[in-house]
């Protein structure tokens, strides 16, 4: 058994991460555990998530299970969670109850647990206390070991928690089942170090480690063997990618490189403001296949919140970066994200966020209510703000981002745009994709266009999304 420890995990060690290529393995005694056998693995949270989640799938692939949509018909159900909001954690709990009735039924099933969650003291110690029937609980660091878990519960037949708070190495070669076969996620770092005063992930996901520019490299060139036209660079901070190595190898070189591999479409989340330099904005500028699109979190308007917040930029080094890119990037689109209500967050506070708002006109904005996260700095201030003043602030900024997503749309109406088409659309015989700049359209064409990057008329634009035709000569 092993818990996890925030107080370990707030911790930054020297210690040099090793990259280790044969650490993942399969105990004999599971080997074929999920011959005939089906999983479903339910996923919250970021990017990253979603990424693990298709790690875990090629484990659970590797065991012999197949995968199955509905969980309720599933032999092994992974819950695979995130801590980043209270809502986040709501809905988590809110599906444990329904997975306590199946188990009920049916005692053979196997519940696991992993995801930020996991890496929460007071998470694991409640589901130790009041969830007995979960089977294994793993934390982010050690997903290659489920196998080992699973061998660990079919011998004892007793839960087993196995959380480590400090991060360890690099596991290279999971195995991977992706869900799509045009769009892959590519993790270039893993943890986060910049400590914002609000947020949990330093504590879940570890200290920064950037994974070896040769092994990224050939992850990709291998997708793009296989057919693969996107790529998209994860990590929670990726402008400051390679500062921990020790080669001088910055997250421009790794641009330049990935682009000289030739894949048709190259993107990257999330860049933190404080480490995009000049030499990045140079790169993708010059090299047609890195997307011009940049999520840019700028979180708040004003300068006392960004201190408090422990952002490291103000708004004007903010403001002088975004016009950079709009200056450098032809036609870039620039998104961001903002917590409104931050602990004591002024009116006049807020007032500047929409100012700021009115200025920059982002494409789009992922909005949210400042939710107290366990053990980060923030959640020891003692918040004057009401819940319906909160409420209140988020509304009126979202109806700024849908105006101004809907005027950043409007540029494309009538113009040409090439469009990765990926699937079919939730509508009648549509299909969908997205532009060079992230925008998503529903486009009227054959089937036999999935896959493949295509010229698209618009001819019609909505806040959230575009319609369009194919445009073939
Ligand atoms: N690494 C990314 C963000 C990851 S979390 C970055 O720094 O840009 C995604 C977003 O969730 C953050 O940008 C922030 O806006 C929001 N967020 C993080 N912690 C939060 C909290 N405690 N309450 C509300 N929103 C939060
Ligand atoms: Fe969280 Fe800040 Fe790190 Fe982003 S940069 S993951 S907001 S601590
Ligand atoms: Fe959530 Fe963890 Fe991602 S907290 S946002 S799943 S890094």
């Amino acid at each position: 058994m092993n818990f996890p420890d925030l107080k370990e995990a707030r911790k930054r060690t020297k210690e040099k991460v090793n990259i280790l290529y044969d650490k993942y393995l399969i105990p004999y005694e599971v080997k074929n555990i999920g011959v005939g056998k089906k999983y479903s693995v339910l996923t919250y949270g970021c990017q990253m998530n979603v990424h693990d989640s298709e790690n875990i799938s090629g484990i659970m692939e590797e065991l012999g299970y197949s995968r199955e949509e509905n969980y309720e018909n599933s032999d092994i159900v992974i819950i695979n969670t995130c801590a980043i909001r209270e809502n986040a954690h709501n809905k988590v709990i809110g599906i444990l109850g329904r997975i306590k009735h199946l188990k009920e039924i049916n005692n053979n099933l196997i519940v696991i647990f992993c995801g930020c969650m996991a890496q929460e003291e007071s998470i694991t110690n409640m589901i130790y206390e009041k969830y007995p029937w979960v089977d294994i609980v793993i934390g982010t660091h050690n997903i290659y070991e489920i196998p080992l878990s699973l061998k660990k519960v079919l011998e004892s037949e007793k839960q087993s928690i196995s959380v480590y708070s400090i991060e360890g190495d690099i596991i290279e070669n999971l195995p991977i089942k992706r869900d799509s076969k045009y769009k892959a996620w590519v993790n270039i770092q893993y943890g986060c170090d910049k400590f914002c005063s609000y947020c949990i992930v330093p504590y879940t996901r570890g200290k920064q480690r950037s994974r070896m520019p040769e092994d990224i490299i050939e992850e990709v060139k291998g997708l793009k063997e296989k057919g693969y036209r996107e790529v998209t660079l994860l990590g929670q901070n990726v402008t400051a990618y390679g500062k921990d190595l020790e080669k001088g190898y910055t997250m421009a070189n790794l641009l330049e490189n990935i682009s000289k591999t030739g894949i048709d479409r190259i993107r990257f989340v999330t860049s933190h403001p404080w480490d995009f330099s000049d030499d990045m904005i140079e790169v993708i500028a010059r090299y047609d296949n890195i997307m011009p699109y940049i999520h840019l979190p700028i979180q708040s308007g004003s300068d006392d919140i960004l201190k408090k917040m422990n952002r490291r930029y103000t708004v004007e080094e903010y403001k002088e970066l975004f016009y950079k890119l709009k200056k450098k990037i032809p036609g870039v689109s620039i998104t961001t994200d903002i917590i409104v209500g931050f602990p004591n967050e002024t009116s006049s506070d807020f007032e500047k966020t929409l100012a700021v708002y009115d200025e920059l006109k982002f494409d789009l904005a992922y909005t949210f209510i400042y939710s107290p996260r366990e053990g980060t700095p923030a959640s020891f201030i003692k918040d004057e703000i009401s819940i319906e003043e909160k409420e209140e602030r988020l509304y009126k900024l979202n109806q700024k981002v849908n105006e101004y997503a809907k005027i950043a749309n409007q540029k494309y109406l009538h113009k040409i745009v090439p469009v990765l088409i990926e699937g079919f659309s939730d509508k009648n015989g549509k299909v969908m994709g997205y532009t060079d700049t992230m925008k998503l359209v529903n486009i009227e064409a054959d089937e036999s266009y999935i896959g493949k990057i295509v010229p698209v008329f618009i001819t019609d634009v909505k806040t959230w999304s575009m319609e369009g035709v194919v445009k073939v000569d």
